[in-house]
């Protein structure tokens, strides 16, 4: 069993140990998850990879705080953190009232935010009220439709400086830790040696502090398509359907159930 981390245990990795973070949406794969992992991310992803939705706008805190709760049960000694959704971080007491429905309603020990700038007087505002907040700069998928498409920063001059910004912003806000996604290395480079907060990069090179991937995409399960960032590390999906298709053929030929999946008299 894994010691539980900590805001204070995940911030003294940086330098230290690469930190391990995956997205977790239910209990089951949250309790086969959580031991190789630091942090499990309850990501609004969720929407995507098993709501089928296009993008992730339509979570909502209902949807966030369910899934969140699940993941706690399924692994108590998890760090557990909740993305907080599209719409629900519009202004600082909106972004309290709905931190707090999260802290109350589950066990999760920090909330994540996309955004930079123009977020960080709402993050102090929700630090100073004893929330925890990861930050989320770079590629911000929550403003995919408002941006015209999921653009990688860093490529010119204006986005290098924008993202570097917004980091220093957050970090100086009170966040404890962020995550960068979609960037150029060398900006994910500039901006991990540019914070003392731990960087978890997701599409940004090797340079940061740790990495995140979507526990679906990882385990080969989404198919839908591969972002370049993605390293599948099982087959899940062909795996999965042959398991289904060999039952449905063990039924069929009434292989299954045999003596030993039946209860005697
Ligand atoms: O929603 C999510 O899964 C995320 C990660 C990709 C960082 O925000």
């Amino acid at each position: 069993m894994r010691k539980k981390e900590t805001i204070t245990t995940i911030k003294a990795a940086k330098g230290e140990r690469k930190l391990v973070m995956l997205t977790a949406y239910d209990a089951l794969f949250a309790s086969l998850l959580h031991e190789a992992a630091d942090m499990l991310l309850v990501g609004d992803s969720l929407n995507m990879s098993f709501l089928g939705e296009p993008d992730t706008l339509s979570a909502t805190m209902e949807q966030m705080i369910y899934h969140t709760r699940a993941v706690c049960n399924g692994a108590p000694e998890a760090f557990v953190i909740c993305d907080m959704p599209f719409g629900s971080v519009n202004t600082p007491d909106e972004a309290l009232a709905n931190c707090v429905k999260v802290f109350q309603q589950t066990r999760a020990d920090a909330v994540k935010i996309e955004g930079g700038t123009e977020r960080a007087p709402l993050i102090r505002h929700l630090v100073d009220n004893a929330i925890a907040v990861m930050g989320h700069v770079g590629l911000k998928p929550q403003s995919v439709r408002s941006e015209g498409g999921y653009i990688v920063q860093g490529r010119d001059e204006e986005s290098f400086k924008k993202v570097l910004e917004d980091a220093r912003a957050v970090e100086a806000a009170g966040a404890f830790a962020l995550v960068i996604e979609g960037v150029t290395p060398d900006l994910a480079e500039a901006v991990t040696k540019a914070v003392k907060i731990p960087v978890i990069g997701i599409g940004a090179g090797r340079a940061t502090d740790g990495q995140v991937l979507v526990w679906s995409d990882m385990l080969g399960f989404f198919e839908a398509f591969k972002p370049k960032f993605v390293k599948r590390y099982l087959n899940g999906a062909e795996l999965v359907r042959n398991a289904a298709k060999t039952y449905a053929e063990e039924v069929k030929e009434g292989k299954f159930p045999e003596d030993m999946h039946t209860y005697g008299k």
